[in-house]
C-alpha cells in the first residue's frame, strides 16, 4: 500500500510555501497526500514567533501519539531551528526534527530517524524537485529568506539565518511553471523581502523581469522592512501595472524610544517620510502594518503615540501582537515587562482603532469599481470571496462564476473585514 503524509502549517506564508514544497517533495517520493488523522507520516511545521505559537507544535505531538495507529511525527519549521534536540528530551517519540533549511534532506531523514537543523550553504532550493505543473490561481514563491535585523524581540533571526536571495533567473523560471500551471498572481515571499538583492537585480528588479511573464495579472511582495524601501521600488509601483497598490510595511510601534529599543532602525518620522513616497508614486495605495503591544518599558505615553500613528497612517489593514517574550532575544531580558491585563487593555484599545481605520478605508472604495481574483466560497450557498488589488475580501453572487476567475464589480457595501460587490464582467480563468 502507497505510504501516505500531512503537513500542517503554523506560522507566516514562507512556511506555506515551505509546506507545499514538503508535500511536492514527498509526492516525488512515493507518498500519497492523506488527512492528519489517517497519515503514515505527519509534518508539523512549526511558528516560534510567539509563545502560543511555539506550544501548539507540543499539544499537537501530544494528540498525534495518542491515535491508535500511531504516525510518523516529524518536526520542521522554526520550533526545529530553535530547539532541535530539546524537542526530542520534552516529547521522545518524535521521529524526525528538521529545520527550515534542511528539509530537502526529509526523505533520507524519514528513513533513518535524526535531528537536522543545518544550515547549509548549498541552497535547499537546487535540491527541491520542480514545482508541480498544477498550481492555485494566486500561488506564493520565495525569493528571500533570512534576517540579518535583529529586531530585540525577534526568533526570527536565529531560526531562520541571514539573509539570502535566491537567484533571479530561477525564481523567473518557477514563477512561469506557476503561470504555465495556471497562477494569475504572485505574492513574493521573504522576511525581509524588500532586502532581496541577486547581484545587480533588487527586489524592483525581480518584480519587472517576473510582471513581463504573459498571463500574470497580479503581483504582490510580502514582508517588507521600513529601512530597505529603495527608490527603485518605490518607482516600480508608479510603473509596474500588475504590481499590486497594496504595501505591508510593520513599524511595530508609534513611539521613537520604543523603535530604539527595538532595534528597529527606523524612526516614525522616517517610515511616514517613506510612505509619503509611496503615496506620490501610487496614490491609492493600501497600507498594512504589524504592531507590538505590551515591549518592555512601554508607557501609556508610548502607547498613546502607537494609536496616533495608527490615525495618521489610515490603514487598510494592520496586524496587532501582544509582546510574547522569546528565550534568546535581547527584549527577554529587558527591565520594565509589562503586566499581562496591560498588554491586554492596550491591545484591545489598538485593534478598535484598526478596525475603525480599515472601515473607514473600506467604505472610501464603495462606489468604486474593481477587479477581484475570486479564492474561495463565501458563507452562504451560492456567495464567492475574491481580493480586490487593495487586498480586500469581496462577497459576491455571481452564478457562473468561479475560483480562480476575475470578476469585476461594483463596490456597494462595506465592513472592517469585507465588502459586499455586484457582478460586472467575468474573465474566465484558462482552464
Ligand atoms: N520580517 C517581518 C515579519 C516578522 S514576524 C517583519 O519584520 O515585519 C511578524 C510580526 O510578528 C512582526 O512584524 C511583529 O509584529 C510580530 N512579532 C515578532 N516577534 C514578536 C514577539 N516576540 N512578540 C510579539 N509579536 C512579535
Ligand atoms: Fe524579526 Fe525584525 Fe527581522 Fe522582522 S526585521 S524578521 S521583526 S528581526
Ligand atoms: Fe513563525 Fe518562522 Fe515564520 S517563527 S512567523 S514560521 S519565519
Amino acid at each position: 500500500m502507497t505510504a501516505t503524509y500531512h503537513v500542517k502549517t503554523f506560522g507566516c506564508q514562507m512556511n506555506v510555501y515551505d509546506s507545499e514544497r514538503i508535500g511536492e517533495l514527498l509526492e516525488a517520493e512515493g507518498y500519497a497526500a492523506a488527512g492528519i488523522d489517517t497519515a503514515d507520516v505527519v509534518v508539523l511545521n512549526t511558528c516560534h514567533i510567539r509563545e502560543k505559537a511555539a506550544e501548539k507544535t507540543y499539544s499537537d505531538i501530544g494528540r498525534l501519539k495518542a491515535r491508535v495507529a500511531k504516525p510518523k511525527v516529524v518536526v520542521a519549521g522554526c520550533v526545529a531551528q530553535a530547539e532541535g534536540a530539546e524537542i526530542v528530551a520534552r516529547a521522545p517519540a518524535i521521529d524526525v526534527v528538521v529545520g527550515p533549511n534542511a528539509y530537502h534532506r526529509l526523505p533520507a531523514l524519514l528513513a533513518r530517524g535524526g535531528i537536522d537543523t543545518d544550515m547549509p550553504a548549498a541552497s535547499k532550493f537546487a535540491a527541491l524537485p520542480p514545482r508541480r505543473a498544477v498550481s492555485p490561481h494566486s500561488a506564493f514563491l520565495t525569493v528571500q529568506e533570512g534576517c540579518d535585523k535583529f529586531c530585540t524581540f525577534c526568533v526570527v533571526p536565529y531560526t531562520r539565518g541571514a539573509e539570502v536571495s535566491r537567484p533571479a533567473d530561477a525564481l523567473v523560471a518557477e514563477a512561469q511553471a506557476l503561470v504555465a500551471g495556471g497562477a494569475k498572481e504572485i505574492t513574493l515571499l521573504g522576511q525581509n523581502v524588500n532586502a532581496y538583492c541577486d547581484g545587480a537585480t533588487t527586489l524592483a528588479g525581480l518584480i519587472r523581469r517576473i510582471a513581463a511573464l504573459p498571463g500574470l495579472a497580479r503581483l504582490r511582495y510580502i514582508t517588507s522592512h521600513p529601512r530597505d524601501m529603495a527608490g527603485d521600488l518605490i518607482a516600480a509601483h508608479a510603473e509596474v501595472p500588475a504590481l499590486m497598490p497594496y504595501l505591508h510595511l510593520p513599524v511595530q510601534s508609534g513611539s521613537d524610544r520604543l523603535l530604539r529599543a527595538m532595534n528597529r532602525a527606523h524612526t516614525t518620522a522616517s517610515y511616514l517620510a517613506t510612505l509619503d513616497r509611496l503615496r506620490r508614486a501610487r496614490p491609492d495605495i493600501a497600507l498594512s502594518g504589524d504592531f507590538i503591544v505590551g515591549f518592555p518599558g512601554e508607557t501609556d505615553a508610548d502607547f498613546a503615540a502607537t494609536l496616533r500613528i495608527v490615525a495618521d497612517v489610515g490603514y487598510a489593514q494592520a496586524y496587532s501582537f501582544k509582546y510574547s517574550s522569546r528565550p534568546g532575544t535581547p527584549a527577554a531580558t529587558m527591565a520594565g515587562q509589562v503586566p499581562e491585563a496591560v498588554k491586554d487593555a492596550r491591545l484591545a484599545a489598538l485593534q478598535a482603532a484598526i478596525a475603525a481605520s480599515a472601515l473607514a478605508f473600506n467604505r472610501a472604495s464603495v462606489g468604486t469599481r474593481c477587479d477581484i481574483l475570486l479564492d474561495r466560497p463565501g458563507r452562504r450557498p451560492g456567495q464567492l470571496i475574491g481580493k480586490s488589488p487593495w487586498l480586500q475580501s469581496v462577497v459576491v453572487v455571481s452564478p457562473g462564476a468561479r475560483i480562480g476567475d476575475m470578476l469585476a464589480v461594483d463596490l456597494i457595501d462595506a465592513q472592517p473585514n469585507s465588502l459586499e460587490g455586484a457582478p460586472v464582467t467575468l474573465t474566465r480563468a484558462a482552464a
